[in-house]
């Protein structure tokens, strides 16, 4: 592949850095709204399932073309082709990185080299399905309850789509998550389990990570002490590493590949706690709605093409209005877990400093993804949101059809969204401030200090996305939609997006921590370390 240079060495990056510094820092949204009618118009989009409204972010016609230029002068169209064609992007790892051929239909690839994975993607697919189908029948199957022993991308897509698509899930099954290697996560699990009535699914790529292993060990003994019957009926693997599954006693494994990354996977084996909650043809929609978002993605020009536009937003306010987070506020309460889920997508995949030559990068990467549902975090951190020293871009989804009879609630959480979103941008004037009652505010204190106070700057920049509903279909292509804008920023960034080495150094230390806790050996240790293993054994 031609080599492109680097984002910061295009001339788009000095364009884009010249018209920040003669525009960009004072644009103001309200202004722009008040002198062009047809912002919303043309700065809004469509995407399978999916509408963007960008028309509230600190963009204007310029700074759109430039950062599209820069996308053409980095190759992001050849580099999206070589991701899709299965082309060893993962280069530190020496692997192609082919999720989307994970939701691609049978006989089918997102490319044509992708069919051999395609097919054996459906095998799985077919068995990982039919096996939950069995499940579902609780007559039969006798289950009750579904334990997901697994960490970071084999937990966090599985527990924020069964909550998120609850509304089509099994209502005989109980779901629960363990992931953390603290027995305060397994113990009140298994309080209320029955061996006989219970499935565990350990979910681990490698079969060999710390946390999850301890909990499948501990989840086994407690099933044996219970008097559990017939483990290889109570215990299924999801996993690439089929030996170490049989190892542990695993009979039953569904398999996926090293060309999945973790936090890419909920489309593979490891959604099968969101298959048996929502059942085989609602999991296909899962995948249709993700692999339309794959085909806009591919095929859409980048003009309008939702996920390299919100890549290239990203780009802009890292990297030229230096903000260093962003937060996600869905109003649906099933999203819960979706900031969680996003923190894993965006900071393990593009919190990277050296590019792919192993340089350091002279320029920002990964914001923090950060965020609550609304609208508790209204009453909690937007506070300082609306009103403190920091931009920080917010993203809204909002749903339109609830999937519950609370009329009334959904409309109050509709505006509320509305609300916000408007309140960032529009923010209030002193004299707005001051014109105002204040019924609670102390009589002495001095109303012309007491209006800044009450001031609020405004021109803080918001996307909102909106789903027509909360289904399976809405929630693959959602969740599509975020891994094409993650690989848009990291490509623009020239990092690999696919590794996650920061994870290692932790790993290993832990690894020769865990027998100094009981020998109380200390040697080599610095001397904050060694005082608190001191103090943590005594
Ligand atoms: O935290 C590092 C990591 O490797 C993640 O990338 C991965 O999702 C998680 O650990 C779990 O790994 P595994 O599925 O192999 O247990």
């Amino acid at each position: 592949m031609k080599l492109h240079p680097r984002c910061d060495r295009t001339a788009a990056w000095a364009a884009l850095s010249g018209h920040f510094e003669a525009h960009g820092r004072d644009f103001d949204l309200r202004a722009a709204f008040r002198q062009d009618p047809t912002r919303f118009e043309w700065l809004s989009f469509e995407a399978p399932e999916v509408f963007a409204d960008l028309s509230k972010n600190l963009l204007d016609p310029a700074s759109l073309k430039f950062l599209l230029d820069l996308a053409q002068e980095c190759g992001l169209p050849q580099r999206r082709a070589a991701l899709l064609a299965g082309e060893p992007v993962n280069a530190t790892e020496g692997r192609a990185v082919l999720h989307t051929a994970l939701r691609a239909p049978a006989g089918e690839g997102s490319h044509s080299s992708q069919v051999h994975e395609v097919h054996e993607v459906h095998e799985v697919l077919n068995a990982m399905l039919a096996f939950a189908q069995e499940v579902r029948d609780t007559e039969h199957s006798g289950i009750t309850d579904v334990v997901n022993i697994g960490i970071g991308g084999s937990d966090l897509g599985p527990q924020m789509a069964v909550p998120a698509l609850d509304a089509f899930a099994h209502r005989q099954l109980r779901f629960h998550f363990v992931s953390n290697v603290d027995g305060h996560d397994l113990t009140p699990v298994l309080r209320s389990l029955h061996p006989q009535r219970t499935l565990f699914i350990i979910a681990s790529k490698t079969f060999t990570t710390q946390e999850t292993m301890a909990n499948a060990h501990a989840a086994r003994n407690w099933f044996d002490a219970q008097g559990g019957k017939d483990r290889s009926r109570h215990f299924v693997g999801v996993t690439t590493n089929l030996k170490a599954a049989a190892e542990f006693g695993i009979t039953r494994t569904f398999g996926f590949w090293d060309w999945v990354g973790g936090r890419y996977s909920m489309w593979s084996a490891i959604g099968l706690p969101i298959a048996l909650a929502i059942g085989p043809e609602h999991f296909r929609a899962l995948l249709a709605g993700a692999h339309a978002m794959d085909q806009h993605f591919a095929h859409t020009p980048l003009s309008r093409n939702v996920p390299v536009l919100l890549g290239l937003l990203d780009v802009w306010y890292r990297n030229f209005h230096h903000y260093t987070s962003r937060s996600v506020a869905p109003y649906h309460q099933g999203l819960r877990r979706l900031p969680a889920y996003l923190q894993q997508l965006e900071m393990e995949s593009n919190g990277k400093r050296v590019d792919m030559a192993g340089e350091p990068v002279p320029y920002a990467t990964s914001p923090v993804v950060w965020g609550e549902p609304g609208t508790n975090g209204q009453h909690a951190f937007f506070q300082m949101l609306h009103q403190g020293t920091d931009v920080i871009p917010v993203e809204f989804i909002a749903v339109k059809q609830p999937t519950h009879e609370l009329s009334d609630l959904h409309q109050k959480l509709l505006a509320n969204c509305l609300a916000q979103s408007q309140a960032l941008m529009e923010g209030k004037s002193a004299e707005q401030a001051l014109a105002e009652r204040v019924p609670t505010a102390a009589p002495t204190f001095d109303r012309g200090v007491l209006s800044r106070h009450r001031t609020f700057p405004g021109n803080r920049p918001s996307t909102t996305l909106v789903l027509e509903a909360l289904t399976p279909r809405a929630l693959g292509a959602l969740v599509a939609l975020y891994e094409h804008r993650v690989w848009t920023s990291g490509a623009l960034w020239g990092i690999n997006s696919f590794d996650q080495w920061g994870v290692e150094l932790g790993k290993a230390l832990c690894n020769d921590l865990l027998p100094r806790l009981s020998s109380a050996d200390t040697t080599g240790l610095d001397a904050s370390t060694a005082g608190l293993l001191q103090r943590l054994r005594s």
